[in-house]
């Protein structure tokens, strides 16, 4: 009897069995597969690849993961197949991570604050990115970090930034959205006096904090043109009624902004005086469609950005959490001839899996292929497509199962390089007599780790082994070769074997760190709720007992099949660096 249920829920697994990709999908690894670290104590995305090309962009994605099931979330930075470089929990819940210029310089800069689901309060953070600047390579690892926050950017006026856009544009100032909980008339809904969210932004100069210009929506659009219905909201100030649902601005050469509305089903133009030039969409649409409506039907739209030639940008979700318009969501290029007063849909981008985001959502051209990326918000994937709209690369960070869940999720998705050296050391672990573990949340810079040893009678230390870094953490074996030491300790060294960081010392025998207080991670806190995640997930699979048997017994083998998609590299970036030989000079 035993034996025909294991044999029937082999046949009831067998097509599971074919794809890694297919397992991770369906929940297989967990509602929220994490890659989990000795060395490091937090748990990052284990993506899913469920295409690739290698004409994709080779440089870093920028997400901020966040909802109900994401343990560790923040600002993240990933490699091009996934792997984590570098994330941050300090700032709680973050938005719109993007690497923008300011005086010439990089900076990593997001949202951080309070945020009710839909709406926020906070400031904006940028941290600075150090150019390579000094000569000597041997002093590296004195430059500051590229982590540090060197501006922290507010609203004027005794308003509070909302999360949706902070955007730093060519003259240094920063362009941001804002709600503000205000009174009104909202008799068309049948409530005399009224509350309702305003949707405004400001354009702010980043030096001085000076508020240089500010436009308010409810000044420019009735709130009875909204497509958000009332529902409850609207009578008390504390449940004010969101008509507008600003959630991006940009501007262009000639100083007009462009306003993305969510509720309004538009996009709004305004000029440098504030008047409102033209609407794309929604109720006031101005456009005559070339595309048979494909460019002025646009609904519950995201991340509206002006390029050249009067081309626009357009996330267009076609649903919220409660209203479905549109089959699926789409990234859109848009040719506006505001003079004609005619809009053509140039390109749409739209995956085969056919994604529906109710909320948020990203598109970026990227400038060194003309590439679109598009962060698909709610919806826990981004993809990568020519600008012919042919899909070439689409990452999963959650099982396509749970899409529509929203408990996995990045307001917006970018792609950037970046050059990451942190201020903190590498961090480095030995669990147990045979490993020692090191990674270094946020350094770009490192090519390969070396083994380094030292004892009482020789202080120096010398090189013990060297691997090459192509994951966020590496693991050394140890053998025979430590026993003559009595500390060990790593050196995380670039492409020329310049050292740009040791790890703490560790005593091999005891396996503490000696230069640091001894801090030990608390690894096994989750291994229980990580369990009842993979019984969720395979709920649906008839062989129960002998699926949760199968993936326990090779859970290991089957984290690291999938941790294969992102172990080999972009194969156009120096970063497929071979095992090298144990050099003989000393270090340290
Ligand atoms: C590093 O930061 C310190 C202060 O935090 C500053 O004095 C120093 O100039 C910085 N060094 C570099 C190379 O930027
Ligand atoms: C807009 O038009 C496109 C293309 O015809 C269609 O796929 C989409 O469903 C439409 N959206 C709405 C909200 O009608
Ligand atoms: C703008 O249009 C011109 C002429 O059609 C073209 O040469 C140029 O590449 C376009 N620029 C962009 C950014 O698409």
């Amino acid at each position: 009897m035993n034996f025909l249920l294991a044999k029937l829920g082999i046949i009831a697994i067998l097509p599971l069995l074919t794809s890694a990709r297919s397992w991770y999908d369906l929940g297989i690894y967990g509602i929220y597969p994490t890659e989990d670290y000795v060395s490091f104590g937090m748990k990052s995305p284990l993506v899913s690849i469920a295409k690739w090309d290698d004409s994709c962009n080779c440089d870093y994605t920028l997400l901020t993961p966040r909802g109900s099931w994401v343990r560790d979330y923040g600002p993240m930075i990933l490699g091009p197949r996934g792997g984590l470089v570098w994330m941050e929990t300090k700032f709680g819940v973050a938005m719109d991570l993007k690497v923008q210029q300011y005086n010439g310089e990089n900076f990593l800069t997001f949202w951080a604050g309070v945020n009710d689901g839909t709406h926020g309060r906070g400031v904006y953070y940028m941290a600075s990115q150090k150019p390579p600047a000094l000569p000597v390579k041997a002093n590296k690892a004195q430059l500051n970090s590229s982590y540090d926050v060197v501006h922290v950017v507010s609203a004027g006026n005794g308003l509070e930034g909302d999360l949706h856009e902070f955007k730093i544009t060519p003259e240094g100032t920063a362009l941001i959205t804002i709600y503000e909980i205000v009174s009104a008339d909202l008799s068309a809904f049948g409530i005399k006096s009224g509350w309702i969210y305003d949707g405004l932004f400001q354009e702010i100069d980043i030096a001085t904090g000076e508020v240089l210009f500010q436009w308010r929506a409810s000044e420019h659009y009735k709130v009875e043109e909204t497509f958000e219905p009332i529902g409850w909201t609207g009578r008390i100030k504390g449940m004010a009624f969101d008509f507008f649902h600003i959630n991006s601005i940009a501007k262009d050469p000639m100083g007009n902004y462009y306003v993305s509305s969510r509720y309004m089903h538009s996009v709004t133009c305004i000029s440098p005086d504030g008047d409102v030039n033209w609407v794309l969409g929604g109720r006031r649409n101005e456009f005559e469609d070339l595309s048979y409506g494909a460019a002025t039907n646009i609904s519950w739209n995201h991340h509206v950005d002006w390029h050249d030639n009067d081309t626009l940008t357009i996330f267009d979700n076609g649903a919220t959490d409660e209203i479905q318009t549109a089959r699926y969501s789409r990234a859109l290029l848009i040719s506006i001839d505001s003079v004609s007063k005619t809009a053509k849909v140039l390109q749409q981008f739209v995956t085969p899996g056919k994604y529906l985001s109710q909320s948020q959502g990203s598109v970026q051209i990227l400038p060194d292929n003309g590439n679109i990326f598009v962060g698909w918000g709610h919806t826990a994937a981004y993809s990568e497509f020519t600008a012919d709209g042919e899909l070439l690369c689409d990452t999963h960070f959650g099982p396509s199962l749970f899409f529509g869940w929203g408990k996995v999720k990045s307001y917006r998705g970018f792609k950037a390089p970046w050059i990451g050296r942190p201020r903190t050391p590498p961090d480095v672990k030995m669990p147990d007599k045979q490993s020692i573990f090191v990674s270094w949340n946020g350094a770009t810079e490192v090519a390969s780790w070396v083994l380094q040893g030292a004892s009482p009678e020789h202080p120096q230390f010398m090189n013990i082994g060297q691997i090459p870094k192509d994951t966020f953490e590496a693991r050394f074996e140890l053998g025979a070769e430590v026993d003559d030491y009595d500390f060990l300790r790593i050196a995380a060294v670039d492409l020329d074997d310049d050292v740009l960081g040791y790890t703490s010392v560790v005593d091999r025998r005891s396996r503490k760190m000696l230069s640091d207080s001894f801090v030990p991670l608390d690894l096994d806190a989750d291994a229980e709720s990580e369990e009842s995640f993979v019984l969720q997930g395979s709920i649906f699979i008839t062989s129960f007992f002998f699926g949760v048997w199968f993936i326990w017994r090779f859970r290991r083998t089957l984290v690291e099949r999938a941790s294969n998609y992102y172990r080999s590299y972009c194969v156009n970036k120096n970063t497929s660096i071979g095992f090298q030989p144990i050099p003989t000079v000393e270090i340290g």
